[in-house]
């Protein structure tokens, strides 16, 4: 049911907590299954450094979330703002049309994050 990279991602998520000088911060629920999801950005120069997340979700949100700081750090936050749940799910090489609104999280909390970054740095 899930592939191997989502499970892989699950089983051993990259970027879990927080980041104590984080100057973004984006938090999202998920009105279907009321799982919370937040991200913290750590932005220089307008290159994200650093992303960790925290999640109350399941185990496809952990995964997403997994992958969408890896695939953020290093990016700029323009860049980072076009990654969406169908780009994450895609680089895990798909999930269950069920869980795909899970995805939603990981993606949203990133855009909130950013926007956060951004209404502190205008
Ligand atoms: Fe809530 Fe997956 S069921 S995030």
């Amino acid at each position: 049911m899930y592939t191997d990279k989502v499970m892989d991602h699950f089983s051993n998520p990259r970027n879990v907590g927080e980041i104590e000088n984080a100057n973004g911060v984006g938090e999202v629920g998920n009105a279907s299954c009321g799982d919370i999801m937040k991200i913290y950005l750590r932005v220089e120069d307008n290159v994200i450094q650093d992303v960790k997340f925290k999640t109350f979700g399941c185990g496809a949100a952990i995964a997403t979330s997994s992958m969408v700081t890896e695939m953020a750090i290093g990016k700029t936050i323009d860049e980072a703002l076009v990654l969406t749940n169908q780009t994450v799910a895609e680089a895990l090489d798909g999930l269950p049309p069920a869980k795909m609104h899970c995805s939603n999280l990981a993606a949203d909390a990133l855009h909130e994050a950013i926007k956060n970054y951004k209404e502190q740095n205008v």
